[in-house]
């Protein structure tokens, strides 16, 4: 079986010691750094930009998965990527243009991201999944960390995962939300290739170790 990806969300670090909590879960194992963007339109919280992305692209070698829960997101598109974000996910519920906009952010040099909610249909994707690298299954409504991962969820990573097979591509599958140990298997079984895991990470005392429980499963 595959490896899969744990990618850490900062959301639930200490902002406080920020870099000092990444170069921590990048010691603890962590393959990639998820970034939540919040603009408090899209979702009811607000949190960090680009120039967080790039303070952290100078400390951490580890890709920067950046997660735009922003209305809108083309506006946006080239701050990030030149602050250093490497994989740009954007929603489906806000962007008008899906398929102009995973294109953009191709042609910006960065892996490009769709994301949906718990409430949209996987089928909603169906016509831009040749055009995309990665698909972001939301398992918690966006906005917080630290939600009750909704098991309803992973039939739509099920149903992804058999187009992909069915239509010979090659996206990974994400999912972002309530993701900890005791999940993780079922998801990995799934089809999902990414687990984004904020408070199971950075609430837990040993990082390697909820790192380590969540890859196992
Ligand atoms: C929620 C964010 C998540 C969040 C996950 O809107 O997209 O990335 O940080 O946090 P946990 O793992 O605590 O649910
Ligand atoms: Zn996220």
């Amino acid at each position: 079986m595959k490896k899969q990806l744990i990618a850490p969300s900062i959301l639930s670090a200490d902002f406080a010691r920020l870099g000092d909590e990444v170069r921590a879960v990048e010691k603890a194992g962590a393959d990639w750094i998820h970034v939540d963007v919040m603009d408090g339109l899209f979702v009811p919280n607000i949190t960090i930009g680009p120039l967080v992305v790039e303070a952290l692209r100078k400390i951490t070698k580890l890709p920067l998965d950046t997660h735009l829960m922003i209305r809108d997101p083309d506006r946006y598109l080239g701050d990030f990527v030149s602050a250093g974000a490497t994989t740009v996910t954007v929603h489906q519920e806000a962007s008008l243009h899906l398929h102009r906009t995973a294109a953009a952010i191709r042609g910006l040099g960065a892996t490009a991201g769709v994301s949906i909610n718990p409430a949209t249909p996987a089928e909603t994707l169906a016509d831009v999944l040749p055009f995309v690298d990665l698909v972001l299954v939301m398992t918690v409504n966006p906005g917080f960390g630290g939600q009750k991962f909704i098991p309803e969820c992973l039939e739509k990573i099920r149903k992804l995962a058999r187009w992909r097979a069915e239509k010979k591509l090659n996206f990974l599958i994400e999912a972002d939300g309530g993701i900890n140990a005791a999940n993780s298997g079922k998801l990995a079984r799934a089809g999902c290739d990414v687990f984004v895991a904020g408070s199971a990470v950075f609430k837990s005392a040993d990082y390697a170790a909820a790192i380590a429980g969540i890859r196992k499963g």
